[in-house]
């Protein structure tokens, strides 16, 4: 028994020495984000009319990619790839890589991909089909295509754990299948969270059937301001809120694709659309409107009174009964203390809890960290962590927070320090509001303000010198923030996000040392091709500019 273990062990140990002789030049491809090792050998792989096969143990949703995948190529390509027991291009699950990891080994008989889990599978598919012609991603007829695949040996894993796209769906609305078509890019992108920024002061995105209202009046402005709070309206209405079953149709699509989405509901600031159907909950009582401008409101969720605590946790209760996600994102960035400065009910609750200034932070500081604490505490009891932006620093943070840092990295330096976990989201080079060009008045629509080319995106580095291998190990990852003042239409939307997300996602992917920006330019222009046949609009900045062909 064990005289055949060990044959069996040496026949492997042959059959991976010979892998690892016979693929030994280092390679790149022409793929975004570009895999951590690629060696080449000789030869090519016909992929067109190549049977398909994957195997059970990889899922239920790892079948589906599958089955997508081979449908595309079988289209494309004008030759079926039939999905059988044995393909010659075959997936398979290797227990034995590290998570979302995948291999592919590629011979002129055989493509065979290990994945360790739905997530490798889905992301060597992105990788095989950025390495065939781009017609494959519409699934358009190019059978004089060249469908053969170079012979390499991929091994290919996430740098960082937590790679996200943030969406405002507030400041104007994006419907099911505006989400869905982001969500198709975050796969794309080999990303794994999508932020899904649900509630604001410009509206209120998710129904609460505790709290109809909320769907019913929140949802809803009146009109909107002109350009950069002008002053000057446009009279016409804005709104929309998703149904139960579009939120769930949305998660289901995205966890298929191995995506979580985070919802985000901000709290306790940027809350007047729920103050407008409630306005109990504020500190004055109102009457409030669902905001038709941009900015910081001073009305915010009075914490003096119980009814708050009990609108919280209902709207929470409802957010996990349609959010699987582990994480909640709770906000709690600019919120103005002024009306509890005043407010009785805040001051009775500052005075029973005992809450006291310092020399740092006043009294109703520790009021907000005394709420993000208390809803942490909540969500921890159906099992859930919360994330909350750096704001949540000031104060006293929650014990077990996650800290997204937005207001640069100092947040994020500041939390790791702590021992809290973070996901850098800086506005220095993450925030996709912001212009693209340095003359922006003559080449851009409005926009907010500010100036992050793809090049600063494709240069961040999340680890700052001084953080230790310990904190370093604390943050999670990045995520590029899309907020949407400015941003009303689908295409817009895309022009913003396209190809700044490409840069940001070889920032989550690759380690440093697989980084190259010039490398990285080459392989954008495969990139604009496959975007251009899919019908995303993209910033053409980049190839005005000369730097793409
Ligand atoms: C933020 O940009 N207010 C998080
Ligand atoms: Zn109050």
């Amino acid at each position: 028994m064990r005289k055949a273990i060990l044959t069996a062990f040496l026949a492997f140990a042959t059959i991976c020495n010979c892998q690892a002789a016979k693929y030994k030049t280092p390679a790149s491809v022409s793929v975004i984000p570009q895999p951590q090792e690629v060696l080449a050998d000789k030869g090519h792989f016909n992929a067109r009319g190549a049977s398909v096969s994957v195997d059970p143990a990889l899922g239920e949703f790892a079948q589906k990619r599958v089955a997508a995948f081979a449908t595309r190529l079988s289209m494309a390509s004008g030759k079926e790839s039939a999905i059988v027991k044995k393909g010659r291009i075959a997936f398979r699950k290797d227990a034995t890589l590290q998570a979302e990891a995948y291999v592919i080994t590629i011979s002129p008989k055989k493509v065979d991909v290990a994945a360790a889990d739905l997530n490798g599978c889905v992301y060597a598919i992105q990788t095989l089909k950025q390495m065939l012609p781009e017609a494959i991603f519409a699934g358009e007829a190019a059978a004089d295509a060249d469908w053969t695949l170079p012979c390499v040996l991929i091994r290919d894993w996430p740098r960082f754990q937590y790679r996200g796209m943030h969406l405002d769906v507030v400041r104007h609305f994006f419907s099911k299948e505006e989400v869905l078509r982001y969500i198709d890019l975050l796969e794309m992108h080999k990303m794994n969270r999508l932020h899904w920024h649900l509630t604001d002061d410009q509206g209120w995105r998710i129904p609460v059937d505790a709290y109809p209202r909320l769907a019913e009046v929140s949802s809803r402005r009146a009109q909107t301001v002109i350009g950069r709070n002008s002053g000057k309206y446009d009279g016409i209405p804005h709104g929309g809120c998703y149904t139960k079953a579009e939120i769930r149709e949305i998660v289901a699509y995205a966890q298929e694709r191995g995506i979580t989405i985070i919802p985000e509901v901000d709290m306790p600031g940027h809350m007047v659309a729920a103050l407008a159907a409630y306005p109990e909950l504020g500190c004055t009582g109102g009457p409030y409107e669902v905001w038709q401008k941009w900015g910081i409101s001073k009305d915010v969720l009075c914490l003096g009174k119980d009814a708050t605590y009990d609108f919280l946790k209902a709207v929470f209760d409802e957010v996990c009964e349609l959010f699987p996600s582990e994480y909640i994102h709770i906000g709690g960035d600019e919120c103005p203390k002024a009306r509890w400065k005043e407010c009785p009910d805040c001051q009775a609750k500052i005075a029973e809890l005992g809450l006291k200034g310092d020399g740092k932070y006043s009294a109703e500081y520790y009021l907000q960290s005394y709420v993000t604490k208390y809803i942490e505490n909540y969500l921890a009891s159906k099992g859930r962590k919360v994330i909350g932006w750096d704001e949540i620093l000031e104060g006293e943070i929650s014990p077990n927070a996650t800290v997204m840092s937005w207001r640069g990295v100092k947040g994020g330096r500041a939390a790791v320090k702590l021992g809290h976990t973070v996901i850098m989201t800086p506005n220095s080079h993450f925030y996709f509001d912001y212009y693209q060009t340095k003359s922006p008045k003559e080449r851009e629509p409005l926009g907010i303000g500010n100036f992050i080319p793809v090049e600063k995106v494709y240069g961040f580095e999340p680890f700052t010198e001084d953080m230790t291998e310990e904190q370093r190990s604390l943050i999670l990852g990045c995520q590029a923030n899309m907020w949407t003042e400015y941003v009303a239409t689908n295409e817009h939307l895309e022009h913003m996000v396209l190809p700044r997300m490409c840069a940001l996602s070889e920032v989550q992917w690759c380690r440093p040392e697989r980084k190259d920006y010039d490398r990285f330019l080459g392989n954008l222009s495969k990139m604009l091709r496959i975007l251009d046949r899919t019908g995303y609009s993209y910033a053409p900045y980049i190839k005005e500019d000369g730097k793409v062909k």
